[in-house]
């Protein structure tokens, strides 16, 4: 039976790095024999422009006939961000209860790394972003405008359940790996939700004594990520730090440009959602030069939700001999690439991996 995908470009590099990675997944399809049949929805930035809506107002509802969303980036200049991503990014993640946002960070052979001493194989973790509540809030408001006196006041929301299913997540994460698992918290400054955290954190972790723990203030582990990443194994934070810690994970690892995203509901009562970590990329859209790596990564998370274990396998491995045995990359890795053919380079990698199957 094939397998229902929504797809949403969304904005920007999205609607670039989108298709390209499609066309590696439906590869997969021949090679491994499932079949996916995608709709397309041309929702974002554009579409509000002409309708007043990030999305039809049944949106969510059409999205929910699928097994899995796939979608691009979502914001563009034109449109207040605050405006595209609560009218369609952010409600995906929250009606869908995605509360996992897995963000796996690995630097490659053949990609150097800005931090000297890291080598390929060595930095190598997961992070677990708390994916629906966190300081990503509706809850406050702005008083007194355009006076001396004017304030914004914005609430944070942690709760014992979000809070909790997400540590429980990342350790057993930690379990399936290295056994080691970092928090990131900022209790010395935000007194009520950060001691929150880590109560629970203490709690969960005696459930998993065989885990090594490390608590962390943010601004600490923000220094570690930069001096000494290969000492991470999965890394658990908020919605806010575990977004801020993603592209600082993804940049040590070379470039944002490569780095996936999961956003999961693991009991499977909604669909997931897989989206690379960077944005609509405005800097570089219309020029055909995206690196089109974190959208296809993502694919590839996708397959194995789907159930296609060996296929997002051999779509990583194909990215590993891509990167790792070729000088085929996009500029934001110092190649001269385009976003097509580092595509056309994975199929080929991916076509030969065929050639040589059993
Ligand atoms: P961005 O990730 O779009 O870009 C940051 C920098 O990284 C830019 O210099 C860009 O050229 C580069 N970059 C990003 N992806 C790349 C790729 N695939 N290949 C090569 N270079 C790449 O972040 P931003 O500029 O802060 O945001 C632009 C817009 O995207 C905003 O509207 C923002 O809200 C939105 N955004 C959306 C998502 C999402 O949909 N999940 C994520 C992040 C940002
Ligand atoms: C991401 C993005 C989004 C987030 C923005 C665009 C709302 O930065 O997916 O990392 O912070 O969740
Ligand atoms: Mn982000």
């Amino acid at each position: 039976m094939a397998h229902r995908i929504a797809v949403v470009p969304g904005d920007g590099i999205g609607r670039e790095v989108t298709p390209e990675a499609q066309r590696v997944l439906d590869r997969c399809g021949e090679i491994w024999s499932f079949e996916l049949e995608w709709s397309l929805f041309e929702w974002g930035c554009e579409y509000y422009l002409n309708t007043g809506r990030m999305m039809p107002e049944d949106g969510l509802e059409q999205l929910r006939q699928h097994e899995a969303i796939f979608l691009g980036a979502v914001g563009y200049p034109g449109v207040p961000d605050h405006v595209s991503l609560w009218g369609l990014l952010i409600p995906i993640r929250r009606t869908f209860q995605q509360y996992i946002n897995l963000r796996p960070v690995r630097l490659f052979d053949g990609i150097e790394s800005p931090l000297r001493k890291a080598s390929a194989g060595e930095l190598d973790f997961v992070i677990v972003r708390e994916n629906n509540e966190g300081e990503y809030s509706e809850i406050g408001g702005r008083l007194y405008r355009q006076t001396e006196h004017e304030l914004a006041v914005q609430q944070s929301t942690f709760t014992r359940r979000g809070t909790e299913r997400v540590i429980r997540y990342a350790f057993e994460l930690a379990q399936e790996r290295n056994g080691v698992l970092a928090s990131a918290t900022k209790s010395n400054g935000i007194i009520h939700t950060m001691p929150f955290w880590d109560e629970i954190f203490a709690q969960v972790s005696a459930d998993f004594p065989e885990v090594e723990t490390g608590q962390y203030h943010i601004d600490a582990l923000s220094a570690l990520f930069v001096l000494k990443p290969q000492s991470l194994d999965v890394v658990v934070a908020s919605n806010l730090f575990g977004d801020i810690l993603s592209d600082l994970g993804a940049a040590v690892a070379g470039s944002i440009g490569i780095a996936p995203s999961a956003n999961l509901n693991p009991e499977r009562e909604y669909p997931s959602m897989f989206e690379p970590v960077h944005g609509s990329a405005p800097d570089i859209a219309g020029r055909g030069i995206a690196n089109p790596i974190g959208q296809i990564w993502s694919g590839a998370m996708m397959l194995e939700h789907l159930g296609h274990p060996e296929a997002a396998a051999g779509v990583v491995s194909a990215i590993e001999r891509v990167l790792g045995e070729t000088s085929i990359r996009t500029p934001d890795l110092g190649g001269a690439s385009s976003t097509a053919e580092v595509t056309d380079a994975v199929l080929g990698a991916l076509n030969e991996q065929a050639g040589a199957r059993p």
